[in-house]
């Protein structure tokens, strides 16, 4: 197998693309990817302060890696969700990472708040990446605004946007379809645009790339995300990709370039209203960060309260 660009010996064979790459080349197609789709998708240019939430994970890593080595400017934001051995190595990764490239890196952790995922799953008995991703929603809105940034960049990657887009259309949900796309305007001068470089880019890609540059990053999944119908749909697609390859990224591009606009009237609706417990942007008096903070406190203290004895019972 001979590598597509300059015919060396091939180390990765890319189905989807008809191709094969040696290293170097390979390294060379993925930046120019990930550049094309942020010039292509008008994401940000060289004058942008970009928010990088990264997780630890191979595909936000190397996204950091990628925009910081083409010289735009980045913040590196990761959020500590305090779920056991799995978040402490997450942030480890993601430190030394920052470190021995000696990129920004801001974390803010949930554990010093004295509540971590696990504790507000256990108050509240939510879904913990229903919970998870009210948290992230807001930390990452929030140091956006602190950390003077005007674009917020996540490693979602095709695997993510195809499973994502095939839950979507599953359920025809029409509100969620409207949203789904590499580049989400904010809705309130307060929020920054946020977009996703990776959505073209495959966990395959993301994965070769980080082994070939060196990137030591978690492999180990959330334990919460076992089971979660989003790896059922990524096992269905994977199946349609070995049969007819090119499967995902068709899919997911078609979408953005002639479906999503159908569901686009399904956009309206702004929060003009400001929250009352911690100034950003939101629906009704609470934004539903805070909405989920107050009904935590709330059940924590009702716990907390003594049982009633027999005789004043
Ligand atoms: P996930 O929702 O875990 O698939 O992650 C999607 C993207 O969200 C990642 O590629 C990161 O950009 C971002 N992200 C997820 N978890 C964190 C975290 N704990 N801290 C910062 N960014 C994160
Ligand atoms: Fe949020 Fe797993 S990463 S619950
Ligand atoms: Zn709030």
């Amino acid at each position: 197998m001979k590598c597509t660009r300059c015919r060396e010996p091939a180390e990765v064979k890319l189905r989807a693309h008809n191709s094969a790459f040696c290293r170097s080349c390979f390294v060379f197609f993925f930046q120019r990817r990930v550049a094309r789709a942020v010039e292509h998708e008008k994401m940000f240019d060289r004058a942008s302060r970009i928010l990088v939430a990264v997780s630890g994970g191979k595909d936000s890593l190397a996204l950091w890696e990628v925009l910081a080595e083409e010289g735009y400017t980045t913040v590196g934001f990761h959020l500590a969700l305090g779920i056991g051995g799995y978040s402490s190595r997450s942030r480890e990764r993601t430190e030394a990472f920052a470190a021995k490239r000696g990129l920004d890196l801001r974390v803010h952790a949930l554990a010093d708040e004295g509540l971590g995922i696990p504790d507000i799953v256990s108050a509240t008995r939510r879904p913990a990446c229903s919970a998870c991703g009210t948290f992230k929603r807001h930390y990452f809105d929030a140091a956006a605004l602190e950390f003077g940034c005007d674009v917020i960049a996540t490693g979602h990657n095709l695997d993510d946007e195809a499973a994502r887009l095939l839950g979507n259309v599953l359920h025809w949900q029409t509100d969620h379809l409207a949203r789904q796309k590499p580049v989400m305007q904010p809705r309130h001068e307060k929020f920054v645009r946020k977009v996703k470089p990776l959505y073209l880019t495959s966990e395959l890609e993301t994965a070769t790339y980080s082994f070939m540059r060196g990137i030591d990053y978690v492999v180990e999944e959330c334990p919460n995300a076992a089971g979660a119908s989003q790896l059922t749909y990524k096992a269905v697609l994977d199946r349609l990709e070995d049969t007819s390859p090119g499967t995902k990224v068709g899919f997911v591009r078609d979408f953005v370039v002639r479906g999503s606009a159908a569901f686009a009237r399904d956009e309206e609706g702004d929060s003009a209203r400001t929250c009352e417990g911690c100034g950003m942007p939101s629906f009704g008096a609470l934004c539903s960060f805070c909405s989920l903070r107050a009904e935590v406190d709330r059940k924590l203290a009702a716990r907390a309260k003594p049982a009633p004895t027999p005789s004043n019972a």
